[in-house]
């Protein structure tokens, strides 16, 4: 079999073109457009390259993109003042802080100051509570894109095996809920760094979502013929041939899984566009609800 790709930058651009009449007619009708706050703290490159995607695409989806750029070495109450002065500001309907931030902050504390119905990263444990019992909330959004994708792909997910490679609070976890959601009736297996044998639990799934942050996670042999495969890992390998000198790829091993899967997300191209496309999805909801 030679898998199809599941065109994670097609089904954006079709969000974001919803998405954006959304932010027009909210815009025609109540006279505001939707704000989003982006917080960088530091300058790691792959955070740096995060936010600027996401404020671009806030930018052309006609929302109001406030950029907030902090040194490393800030004090963590001016952090915390930064939010506390954002949460208070009508003109902002989501704050985003990019993780991880820089050692010695207090993640949870930071990410805990966020009100949580401008938390449209879906992280503050108010809303992931939320979610877990199916109350209105943010739902997180590399998860809640990885649920559309999969839906993208064709794949109905009522009663199908799901296994979720990688247990973290952004990815593993909560996407694992939602596959087991009522509404997407997936039967789940959460497979992480404790699990003895991966590859006995991958060979029975209908879907497998990897998200472990290694490359080469998941490999054609470890798959069932016909399954789907979402790819959320993003990996910097060095490659001199390449301008920046490094190329990027996922944690699962394209080559070999294309050959046995039926759908695969590449890298990049599949999740990433999604993630952001969601993040713009609830700023939307948020000013919304206002
Ligand atoms: N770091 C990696 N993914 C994310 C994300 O979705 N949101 C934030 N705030 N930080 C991240």
């Amino acid at each position: 079999m030679s898998a199809k790709t599941i065109d994670g930058k097609l089904l954006a651009a079709n969000l974001r073109a919803e998405i954006a009449e959304g932010v027009a007619r909210l815009k025609a009708e109540r006279g505001f457009v939707p704000g989003l706050a982006v917080i960088l703290v530091g300058d790691n490159p792959a955070s740096v390259s995060y936010v600027t995607a996401k404020e671009k695409a806030c930018a052309e989806a006609g929302m109001l993109s406030r950029e907030i750029r902090l040194d490393a070495d800030i004090a963590e109450e001016e952090l915390l003042a930064k939010i506390a002065e954002l949460n208070a500001d009508p003109a902002i309907h989501g704050i985003l802080v990019q993780l991880p931030l820089p050692k010695g902050f207090d993640e949870k504390k930071v990410i805990n100051s966020i009100a949580p119905d401008k938390d449209v990263d879906g992280f503050t444990p108010v809303n992931v509570g939320r979610m877990m019992i199916g109350e209105e909330c943010f739902l997180p959004c590399t998860p809640h894109g990885i649920i559309k994708l999969i839906e993208f792909s064709g794949m109905d997910l009522k009663g199908r095996h799901a296994v979720v490679i990688g247990r973290s609070n952004i990815v593993g976890k909560p996407v694992a809920a939602l596959l087991a959601r009522r509404e997407t009736n997936a039967t789940v297996t959460l497979c992480h760094t404790g699990t003895i044998d991966v590859a006995s639990f991958t060979r029975q799934a209908d879907v497998v979502v990897v998200a472990a942050g290694r490359p080469g996670t998941l490999t054609g042999d470890m798959l069932k013929s016909g399954a789907v495969v979402i790819d959320v890992g993003v990996n910097r390998i060095p490659d001199a041939s390449r301008p920046k000198g490094f190329r990027l790829v996922g944690d699962a091993d394209f080559e070999s899984c294309s050959a046995v899967a039926s759908a695969i997300t590449p890298v990049p191209g599949g999740v990433g566009p999604m993630t952001i496309t969601m993040l713009l999805w609830n700023t939307l909801e948020s000013a919304k609800r206002r």
